[in-house]
């Protein structure tokens, strides 16, 4: 009979728990459910050519160059709000088909691009949140491997949000893989959150410290559209410094 290996499951609840170094050739999931995941997820959706994230300002000013407001497009925010001189901020409401199909989007955000940036060696890298939470787990449970979920959280702090949403994948994946998961104490405490906090996940937005903030500056309705499990049937993957649509990666691979 022969012995099936356990398949790891690890959780940093915020990018400063690791070094990148730590994430390289690692299958990784990174979540920022308010809002850069879900945005990066609606923007491919609705037909966006590549998202570019970057770290900061300076670098999303500096690659776009001459390019910028042609086929480039700059977009993200700080403190919630678009910043100055950017096409577009980081609200999943403003990337519409109009707005990007055919695109490039170089996208900046306080934690969220970030904490993609730092995972840019792994093996597999790609974004998860609650819009498109039934993508990643078939993408996981096909790939049978060790997974490595990177919560962008705030400021370097836990954030509720990321950690419920980690906590769901890592229940699915438990249920898909018939148990056969070795998880960590971080991802024992996800799943956790999830069966306190994710019964309503619209609930859990709303009273959650960002979401709160965000409804403060008049982004409330962006809670809703994280909220809406499995609405945006799209895989972001990692392609070279791009994030594209999986099934186009795989095209191209193919
Ligand atoms: C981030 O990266 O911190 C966020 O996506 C912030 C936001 O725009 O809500």
């Amino acid at each position: 009979m022969s012995v099936q290996k356990r398949l790891q499951i690890e959780v940093f609840f915020t990018p400063a728990q690791v070094d990148e170094l730590q994430l390289k050739d690692k299958n990784v999931v990174v979540i920022d459910v308010l809002r850069a995941s879900t945005t990066i997820a609606t923007a491919l959706h609705n037909g966006a050519r590549e998202i570019i994230p970057v770290s900061t300002i300076e670098s999303a000013v500096k690659i776009s160059g001459s390019l910028f407001g042609e086929v480039t497009l700059r977009a993200g925010e700080r403190n919630g709000k678009m910043i100055e001189g950017f096409n577009l901020g980081n609200s999943p409401l403003e990337f519409t088909d109009e707005l990007i199909r055919g695109k490039s989007v170089i996208f900046v955000t306080t934690n969220g691009s970030g904490a993609i940036v730092k995972s840019r060696h792994a093996k597999n890298l790609v974004v998860g949140s609650f819009v498109n939470l039934s993508q990643i787990v078939g993408f996981l449970s096909n790939l049978r491997e060790d997974v490595t979920i990177v919560c962008a959280g705030q400021g370097n702090n836990f954030c509720l949000e990321d950690s419920v949403c980690a906590g769901r994948i890592i229940n699915k994946l438990a249920k898909a893989a018939e148990d056969n998961l070795r998880i960590d104490d971080a991802g024992q405490a996800a799943v956790a959150l999830d069966t306190t906090f994710g019964k309503s996940v619209l609930k859990m937005l709303k009273n959650c410290e960002h979401g709160r903030y965000l409804n403060e500056i008049g982004f409330g309705s962006d809670l809703k559209a994280c909220a809406a499990v499995d609405s945006i049937p799209a895989l972001p993957m990692q392609q070279g410094n791009t994030l594209r649509l999986a099934k186009e990666v795989n095209k191209r691979v193919a």
